[in-house]
């Protein structure tokens, strides 16, 4: 007895501290003892915080014991030396909330995420900042990213590791390797972050040698992302550096894909392929067997709420959809599907039924009746005080990130031709003479209809510009500014003095004067009405007869809907519902008079329809 208590106490005086979170070669170590990372994606700032305890309890039954965590920068700082953490961005009531579910943490910070997020999570403020180029070395970048990241360091100290929460690493950029090579910018991040968050590093790429070569840096253990056979083979082949070496992560494995509108693509899932989802099993079946770690993208996407979607570039804009399902095994509206029972059942394989906890249960959706709206205010006549400019200015310059913002001069003389707005559409342009919609600018199209005006003195004219989301991903995030950026010409003569609307839409405007009277090419018009429910709970809302807009319920944005789809219905959760006096406002930017109803379904549909602006 005395000899063992002798023995304990020398080996408590001489053994070295055990690091918290480390790794050797093959395997990572959470207190010392082998950890198998089991992951999924789940971002808070996609879902409704009363949600959040739902989809962690959901995410460890179905065997994660890590939950990969995105955070979006424009959300919590959106306007410059502003730190806002209500509601969907308390984001260390979140992680919190997941220590209790039994769910560790892997940090996702940025700056830089892309995410399918807004400019892939840069706050719009940043394109006014003198000097500014984003993802690089640049001065002005590193401060702005700096105030934010000590700023999340701070937010999250308690939850760190190393402080005895769930947060295990934190990652450096995102797939910085795709995009470029400079090692001083990671490096700076590295340093920023070491600092910040005093827990381990990585650095997630694609498997490529030149990705890899691009996004890898001293002292930040580089893993993969896309197929893990691929990436894992390309990681030992061209990672020499010891100080990135250790076990294997597939950072991000893709069950399936985003969906973006008008791509006339149908909602991207598995569901319903078996074939598909037995190659999803049996990647991750070997993965575990590698004794290697995943996360799952997304394990559950949520919704892009309000303006939150970004946009990626093709040959022209692919905006993201308000709907960021992802095809995941949790959808959308936080329902398990077989893809969810597939994945438990590989997982329970490998680590024990034991060791996944039972089903969480889950309510039905409801089905709301057919609601009439009714015309309340026309968008024209419910504009705040303009700001008069010689010539026109971006939205950002207005101190405005989301939404959209309209451009009005008054002809001074006649004039014809070809109108040009700024350098190229930024992103959706609707064009009005005298109150008539004359045409649609779209950058969604390869090749955007022109619009050809003919002016008499006094005419107005109307410029509404929608932002569709900033580009998230490549080249073009360099210059993300909306609105206009240049002037605007008519057959080439720059169109001089201008009136400027900032119209964030934060909440829609209420009702005053008299109700417009929607027609064919009327201006943008907010309808309203309201509902009761038998029971609250989860629905999909769907908008049969109309084109182009927004939806509120009780002040809440639900996001962008558009015909053209693929998505045709908005996630409408319960806990943004009560049992009576519902209030409901659509904003229908191209009205028709067809409009008018709402209903909530239980089975949402997703399709592709024609754009009515885009006939030839
Ligand atoms: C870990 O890997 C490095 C680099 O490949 C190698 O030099 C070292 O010997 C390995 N350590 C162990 C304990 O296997
Ligand atoms: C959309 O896809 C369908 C089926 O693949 C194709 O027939 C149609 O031409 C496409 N439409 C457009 C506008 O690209
Ligand atoms: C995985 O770990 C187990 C237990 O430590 C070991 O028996 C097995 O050989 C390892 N598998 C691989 C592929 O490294
Ligand atoms: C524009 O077109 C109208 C009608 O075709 C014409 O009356 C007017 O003179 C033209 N104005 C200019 C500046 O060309
Ligand atoms: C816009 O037009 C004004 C007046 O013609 C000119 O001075 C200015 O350089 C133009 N700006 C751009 C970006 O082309």
């Amino acid at each position: 007895m005395l000899l063992k208590f002798l023995l304990l106490a020398l080996g408590v005086s001489t053994a070295q501290a055990i690091e918290p979170f480390t790794w050797n070669n093959d395997t990572f170590l959470l207190h010392g003892k082998p950890y198998q990372i089991i992951g999924g994606q789940m971002d808070p700032q996609r879902i409704p915080y009363e949600l959040w305890g739902d989809r962690l309890a959901k995410a460890r039954s179905m065997g994660l014991n890590t939950i990969f965590s995105y955070v979006y920068w424009d959300q919590l700082v959106p306007e410059q030396g502003e730190w806002d953490t209500s509601g969907n961005n308390d984001i260390a009531r979140y992680f919190k909330t997941a220590q209790e579910a039994g769910l560790n943490i892997v940090l996702r910070s940025g700056p830089y995420i892309c995410g399918e997020h807004e400019w892939g999570g840069f706050p719009a403020w940043l394109s006014e900042v003198p000097d500014m180029e984003v993802r690089t070395n640049n001065p002005a970048f590193l401060s702005a990213a700096k105030s934010y990241i000590d700023k999340l360091g701070d937010e999250l100290k308690d939850l760190m590791v190393t402080n005895g929460g769930p947060i295990l690493m934190s990652q450096v950029e995102n797939e910085y390797g795709s995009y470029g090579a400079n090692h001083e910018y990671i490096a700076s991040l590295r340093d920023m972050m070491r600092e910040a968050y005093g827990i381990p590093l990585y650095t997630n790429d694609g498997g490529e040698q030149s990705m890899l070569e691009g996004g890898q840096i001293a002292g930040a253990l580089a893993e993969t992302d896309g197929s893990p056979q691929t990436g894992f083979a390309a990681r030992n082949k061209y990672v020499t550096d010891a100080s990135s070496l250790g076990p294997q992560l597939d950072g991000e494995y893709y069950i399936t894909w985003l969906d973006q509108w008008a791509s006339n693509n149908t909602h991207q899932t598995d569901v319903g392929n078996a074939a598909a989802i037995k190659t999803a099993t049996s990647d991750l079946g070997w993965i575990l067997k590698q004794n290697a770690s995943f996360s799952i993208y997304m394990f559950h996407g949520g919704t892009n709420w309000g303006f939150q979607n970004g946009a990626d570039w093709g040959n022209a804009l692919e905006p993201i959809t308000t709907s960021y399902d992802y095809g995941a095994p949790l959808d959308e509206s936080g329902r398990t599907n077989e893809i969810y029972h597939a994945i438990r059942q590989t997982i329970s394989s490998h680590v024990g039924k034991k060791n996944v906890p039972d089903l969480v249960s889950e309510k039905p959706l409801i089905e709301i009746p057919s609601i009439t709206l009714k015309p309340s205010v026309s968008l024209f006549d419910a504009l705040p005080d303009p700001i008069r400019k010689t010539a026109p200015v971006n939205m950002e310059s207005v101190g405005q990130s989301y939404g959209f913002i309209l451009y009005r001069h008054v002809a001074t003389a006649s004039m014809n031709g070809t109108l040009k707005t700024g350098d190229a559409p930024r992103d959706r342009v609707l064009v009005y003479v005298n109150g008539e919609r004359v045409g649609v600018i779209d950058n969604t199209y390869e090749v955007p209809n022109t619009v050809q005006l003919s002016l008499k003195k006094h005419d107005v004219v109307d410029l509404l510009i929608e932002n569709m989301g900033r580009v998230n991903y490549g080249s073009q995030i360099v210059d993300q500014r909306k609105g206009i950026v240049g002037n605007v010409t008519i057959s080439g003569t720059v169109v001089s003095n201008w009136e400027i609307y900032p119209l964030p839409l934060v909440s829609p405007p209420s009702a005053s004067g008299n109700a417009p009277k929607p027609s064919a090419n009327s201006s943008p018009i907010f309808y309203t009405g309201s509902f009761d429910v038998k029971e609250v709970g989860d629905t999909y809302l769907e908008l049969p007869e109309w084109t182009k807009g927004v939806v509120w319920v009780n002040g809440v944005n639900l996001g962008r809907y558009w015909t053209v789809g693929p998505q045709q219905s908005l996630y409408l959760p319960g806990v943004y519902l009560r049992e009576s006096g519902n209030s409901i406002t659509v904003l229908a930017l191209e009205p028709t008079g067809d409009e008018g109803s709402v209903q909530g379904v239980t089975t949402r549909k997703w399709g592709n329809n024609p754009d009515p602006d885009m006939k030839s």
